[in-house]
């Protein structure tokens, strides 16, 4: 695709994602919504994140029918081990953050990323409840409601708001690793914030109001439009166990620089060794 059709193509995106805030909005508002469980009873989805999904994936073939979607509603495993190969790849949340939505906390947001031979080209991560519209396309900056936005550049953990999703720990396996982590960072650190809604989250870090987040057990849609934000934004994104950022396999830290994406893999690194050592 070129520039042209990448800025065509996030034209259409930013359309449709600000349709889908007022779908958003919609199930926001009602409170006698359908919930359901997913496989476990913390992983809730409600008809919306359907029907978000379905207006952005239809939308989006509409205009590009040989893209490819991974879509959290309508992806299968299957399709989800597929690499990544020369289709344009549309990665899409329709609702990141369902359990803020469901109880009417206004952290959640429509995630939609497009990946282009293996790279992020367009970013967006979309807060309807309050109006918060990020948006990336690859070597043009990073904004929020058009307004160019930075990382905090902050080097130092103890200058730092760190990001701490502690909802993953309601995985076993992940449990130590997560207050592991969470325990190394306040001793040092400011504070730590969950928002319970990833995209946020690294969109939050993009405009330097947090500052970093070592995350893993999420999926594609959670980071791909939040990565490219930070990374336009002046940050970075690397592997949690410090090499290059996998969009498909996104166990990430994400950082407003690169010398605390360094200082937070050690910190990582030092509670996996713990961990291993009981
Ligand atoms: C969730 C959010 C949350 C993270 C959860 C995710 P969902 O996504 O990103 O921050 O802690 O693990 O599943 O289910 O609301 O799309
Ligand atoms: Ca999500
Ligand atoms: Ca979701």
């Amino acid at each position: 695709m070129d520039d042209q059709k990448i800025d065509e193509a996030f034209q259409l995106a930013t359309t449709l994602t600000k349709q889908c805030g007022s779908i958003v909005l919609e199930g926001f508002r009602n409170a006698s919504k359908a919930v359901k469980c997913k496989e476990n009873h913390w992983d809730v989805v409600t008809e919306y994140d359907q029907k978000v999904e379905d207006v952005l994936v239809r939308g989006l073939l509409e205009r590009f029918p040989d893209h490819r979607m991974l879509g959290e509603e309508s992806t299968t495993e299957a399709n989800l081990r597929e690499p990544l190969d020369e289709r344009p790849t549309w990665i899409i949340d329709p609702i990141d953050g369902t359990s803020n939505f469901v109880r009417g906390v206004k952290f959640i947001a429509i995630s939609v990323a497009l990946v282009v031979g293996g790279d992020l080209k367009i970013g967006i991560v979309y807060n309807p409840c309050l109006d918060e519209f990020y948006s990336a396309v690859k070597g043009k900056g990073a904004f929020l409601n058009g307004e160019k936005i930075k990382t905090s550049g902050i080097e130092e953990l103890k200058q730092c708001l760190v990001a701490h999703e502690s909802s993953i720990a309601s995985y076993a396996t992940a449990r130590p690793y997560v207050f592991g982590r969470g325990l190394e960072f306040i001793k040092e650190c400011i504070g730590l914030r969950a928002l319970g809604s990833a995209a946020l989250t690294l969109a939050y870090i993009a405009s330097g109001n947090l500052d970093c987040y070592a995350i893993d057990y999420l999926q594609p849609w959670d980071i791909a439009a939040g990565a490219l934000l930070i990374q336009e934004a002046g940050g970075v994104v690397i592997n949690i166990n410090g090499g290059e950022y996998d969009i498909l396999k996104p166990d990430v830290i994400a950082a407003g620089s690169e010398k605390l994406a360094q200082r937070v893999l050690e910190v990582v690194r030092k509670v996996e060794a713990d961990v291993v050592r009981g």
